[in-house]
């Protein structure tokens, strides 16, 4: 799997550095070509010359040494490479990659990095748990950029402990070769453009109140991320939720369902949709620009206007996607419910679920869906949302051909 890869490590300032020359060694073990860059305090950890040992490469450090600059040179290095793993990654480290900081060759290279990038974070627990650290960390994450740990255990200083620890290097490598598995994988959706909805909907009451339902975006941000394994862009337009934007997705955020309408029709064309959002059918006839102020023995009438049907819509629409997939969610006669949704809302597939209370799919992370067509209906037995992702994903792809 390794063999024939070539592996860019930067070793940052770390007292966990001396763990990652076990994983250059067992790297080359099995055949990666190895190449390092240590970071200016990296090398009062490790040295330049124990990494070329053991690398067999040369060992490169200082931006403005005009013969290494001459000989490869920032640009070459972070291109000429397959993978860019970044271990031990110091909290300072981390903050300068998340705010584009190219002040050395270590970070000139990971601003110039085409290739993807893995963070294996170490540092002292607190550091680690601190908000700026965290929101360093999530903004490598947004970018694009995975990580590999921290794990958890004892710290360097005496009697410390908890999560920053740099990962075992047999981790990091299992996380390398899961990398390049993943990355390995046939893409049956290359070149398509795959748009799901996800979450709910909410709409304003007032300023301050609104009403909306129980989805929690598990199943549809699920599905956009398979759709993204699989090779396709995906666009995928959320409601508010708390589950994280799935990676290498375009995210458009929206609140109410009009907004959601607006942003499917916006991000036409494309060969598939799937319609997994809990959009509310209905919305407060009028919306108070004030908070509505509580009256004794009082309480505010609402009424209701009708919500687009966003799925029926589009449907129906003659830009309408090659595939067009809904879901229904019911608590009663799940079945025929959904074939008559098939026919009304002019979809190809709606994948029908049971969301009565004893289910517990709403904000569970398993799915027992019935999925039906014009061809007829399919049980799937109960799977975790993300397999049930994976097998959608995989008949939309056979029916796109
Ligand atoms: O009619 P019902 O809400 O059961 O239909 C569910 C399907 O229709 C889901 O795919 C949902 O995303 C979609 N839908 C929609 N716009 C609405 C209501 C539902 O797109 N206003």
């Amino acid at each position: 799997m390794l063999a024939g890869k070539r592996i860019l490590i930067v070793i940052g300032g770390g007292i966990a550095a001396y763990k990652v020359l076990e994983v250059i060694r067992r790297l080359k073990e099995r055949g990666a070509e190895v190449r390092v860059i240590l970071t200016r305090s990296g090398k009062e950890f490790v040295t330049p010359m124990t990494v070329g040992a053991l690398s067999g490469e040369k060992v490169f450090s200082d931006l403005f040494d005009p013969t290494e600059e001459q000989d490869i040179g920032h640009i070459v290095l972070s291109r000429d490479t397959d993978l860019i793993l970044v271990a031990p990654a110091t909290a300072n480290l981390i903050a300068r990659m998340a705010n584009g900081i190219a002040d050395e060759l270590a970070t000139a290279s990971l601003l110039a990095a085409a290739a993807p990038i893995i963070v294996c974070p170490a540092m002292n627990q607190r550091m680690w748990a601190h908000p700026a650290t965290q929101r360093n960390a999530a903004q490598l994450a947004a970018d694009g950029v995975r990580f590999i740990g921290p794990a958890e255990g004892r710290m360097a200083e005496r009697n410390e402990a908890g999560v920053g620890r740099l990962s075992e290097p047999m981790d990091i490598v299992a996380g390398v070769e899961a990398f390049f598995a993943e990355a390995t994988q046939p893409k049956p959706l290359a070149g398509r453009h795959v748009l799901v909805t996800s979450g709910p909907t909410i709409e304003p009451i007032d300023p301050v109140r609104f009403i909306t339902n129980r989805s929690s975006g598990k199943q549809g941000h699920a599905i956009a991320a398979a759709a993204a394994r699989a090779g396709a862009r995906v666009t995928l337009i959320s409601g508010p939720v708390s589950v994280p934007n799935p990676r290498g997705v375009d995210v458009v955020h929206v609140e109410t369902a009009r907004e959601m309408l607006d942003a499917v029709f916006a991000a036409l064309p494309a060969d598939a949709a799937v319609m997994a959002a809990a959009v509310s059918d209905w919305r407060p006839a009028e919306v108070a620009g004030e908070k509505i102020k509580k009256a004794a023995g009082a309480p505010p009438p609402l009424s209701f206007l009708e919500n687009p049907d966003i799925l029926a819509t589009l449907g129906h629409d003659n830009r309408r996607p090659k595939l067009v997939v809904g879901f229904a969610a019911e608590t009663t006669d799940v079945e025929s419910n959904a074939a008559r949704k098939l026919v009304s809302k002019g979809a190809d597939y709606i994948i029908a679920n049971d969301v009565s209370a004893a289910s517990g799919v709403f904000g569970g992370d398993s799915n027992s869906v019935y999925v039906l067509s014009s061809a007829g209906v399919e049980a799937w037995p109960t799977l975790a949302k993300e397999e049930v992702a994976d097998r959608l994903i995989g008949l939309i792809a056979k029916r796109l051909g």
